[in-house]
């Protein structure tokens, strides 16, 4: 698997990623994750030229940046196709001087067993939740937002 820098050509792969994960990604989604696609930074994971995963990052404030949408093919899941495409993320984050990386994910307080291991995933990769936010405006009604946090390098000298 190689992960690389997503070029436009790589939207319809992706978005055709997310129609295989019904319980993540609903069709509205689509359109958001194809803007998203084109403004934000993007990288892709291919395996023989195959498209198996991708995730977003976008620019927030002059030292931070958020991860908004990330998805690996469910037959590809927990191989470490993520943590790769994660890592390029925090790499090219850290060379842009970036040093605290947010994430967004549903809370545990919503009991919807899916995303027990998109946050164990968020975890392992040295995100710490900070806030539970219900609700979270532009998210639907029973989606409360679990706000998460990484750190890509001390933000205090003392
Ligand atoms: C979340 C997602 C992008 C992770 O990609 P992945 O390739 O499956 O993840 P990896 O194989 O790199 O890593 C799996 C990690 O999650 C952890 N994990 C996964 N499921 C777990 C579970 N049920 N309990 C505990 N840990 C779990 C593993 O411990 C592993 O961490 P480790 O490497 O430290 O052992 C992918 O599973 C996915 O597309 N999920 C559905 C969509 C989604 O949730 N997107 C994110 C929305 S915020």
């Amino acid at each position: 698997v190689i992960v690389r820098m997503a070029v436009p050509t790589d939207s319809e792969a992706c978005i055709h990623l997310l129609t295989r994960l019904p319980n993540y990604f609903a069709i509205d989604t689509h359109d958001v994750v194809r803007a998203a696609l084109t403004t934000g930074s993007a990288w892709v994971a291919l395996e023989h030229d195959e498209l198996v995963g991708f995730a977003v990052a976008e620019h927030r404030h002059t030292k931070t940046a958020e991860i908004t949408f990330a998805a690996v093919d469910p037959l590809r899941q927990g191989q470490g196709i993520g943590t790769h495409l994660v890592n390029a993320v925090f790499d090219h984050a850290t060379k842009h001087g970036i040093v605290l990386i947010e994430v967004k994910t549903l809370d545990a307080s919503s009991g919807y067993e899916p995303f027990v291991s998109t946050r164990a995933f968020w975890e392992a990769r040295g995100f710490h939740q900070v806030d539970c936010i219900d609700p979270h405006p532009g998210w639907k009604p029973g989606n409360p937002a679990a706000i998460l946090v990484a750190a890509l390098t001390a933000t205090r000298e003392d």
